[in-house]
């Protein structure tokens, strides 16, 4: 019998995560079988999805929207990523036990670092929203050795209150939360980085030109829509690197596949099979 893994949300239908592990399970020879579980729309339909599959004999799951809490709050055990986001992407059943992890972080680090070739030692990041996807990216940026760490919101209060909870736990990086409006007096960044919802609704967070340094990267969490608000907004801003986080997606999942199965697989061919160019 196959391992059984699965990843839920609500909505589910367009998750790649099926794909993408069904292409690792292949590339590495693994015994598993993964599938998408909708979780619905009703109070405690995540818990009771989760029961049956793991009374089915589930070895782990991908969490998505809008469960990520949920999943943090059923766990027994929980990664110090996770508990610092709030939310957990990553679970593993074990003897019992249900362990969380938070790979969403060390996902982007790693598109930006590997796939995208940026070292983030030394340099200067910006980080526009403070919701979850900010929550869960501040640590591993810190952690990936930058020398400081911006967080810029449309409401400056929410920015500053992250800030001032994530800045005991980043080993002593530098890390300054303001409004998007006060950003002009915060210099340029190496690194800047959307992790706002606003390229959902067709729109760009106000970021003004001077924030993005000579040579920086703009990048985009969202997956799949080519050329964002923000993209583009960045482009005519003069910056030439920009990336979408088809990566972020695919280097998550190999960071979940890694935890479950001890074999870290190639990103390649699904980082190819999934990439929509950005124009
Ligand atoms: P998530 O968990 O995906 O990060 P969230 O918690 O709803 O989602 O946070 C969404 C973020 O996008 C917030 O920081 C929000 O700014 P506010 O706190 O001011 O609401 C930000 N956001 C959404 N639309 C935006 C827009 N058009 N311009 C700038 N920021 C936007």
């Amino acid at each position: 019998m196959p391992d059984r893994y699965a990843v839920i949300g609500h909505p589910i239908a367009h998750s790649k995560s099926p794909f993408i592990h069904g292409l690792f399970a292949q590339a590495t020879g693994q015994d598993m079988v993964y599938e998408a579980i909708d979780g619905g729309a009703e109070p405690g339909g995540f818990e009771r999805a989760l029961a049956a599959f793991r009374a089915a004999g589930g070895r782990g799951m991908n969490v998505t929207l809008p469960f990520k809490l949920a999943a943090l709050a059923v766990a027994d055990s929980a990664s110090e990523d996770a508990r610092l986001a709030g939310a957990a992407n990553t679970l593993s059943f074990e003897g019992g036990r249900i362990e969380a992890r938070n790979t969403d972080g060390i996902g982007l680090v790693r598109d930006i670092e590997v796939n995208l070739g940026l070292p983030l030692a030394g340099r200067r990041v910006l980080l526009l929203g403070a919701g979850g996807a900010t929550r869960g990216a501040v640590r591993p940026i810190a952690r990936a050795g930058a020398a400081r760490i911006v967080i810029a919101n449309r409401t400056a209060d929410k920015a500053e209150a992250l800030a001032a909870e994530l800045a005991p736990h980043l080993g002593g990086v530098p890390l300054v939360g303001c409004g998007l409006a006060a950003l002009g007096t915060q210099g340029a960044f190496d690194v800047v980085i959307n992790a706002t919802s606003a390229s959902l609704d067709g729109q760009a967070p106000a970021v003004p030109a001077g924030a993005f340094a000579p040579g920086a990267l703009a990048y985009d969490m969202v997956y799949g829509k080519g050329l964002t608000p923000f993209l583009r907004l960045a482009r005519q801003a003069g910056c030439a690197r920009l990336a979408d986080g088809v990566g972020m997606l695919v280097e998550q999942a190999a960071e979940a596949f890694a935890a479950w199965r001890g074999v870290r697989p190639d990103t390649r061919e699904a980082l190819a099979r999934l990439t929509v160019p950005l124009a």
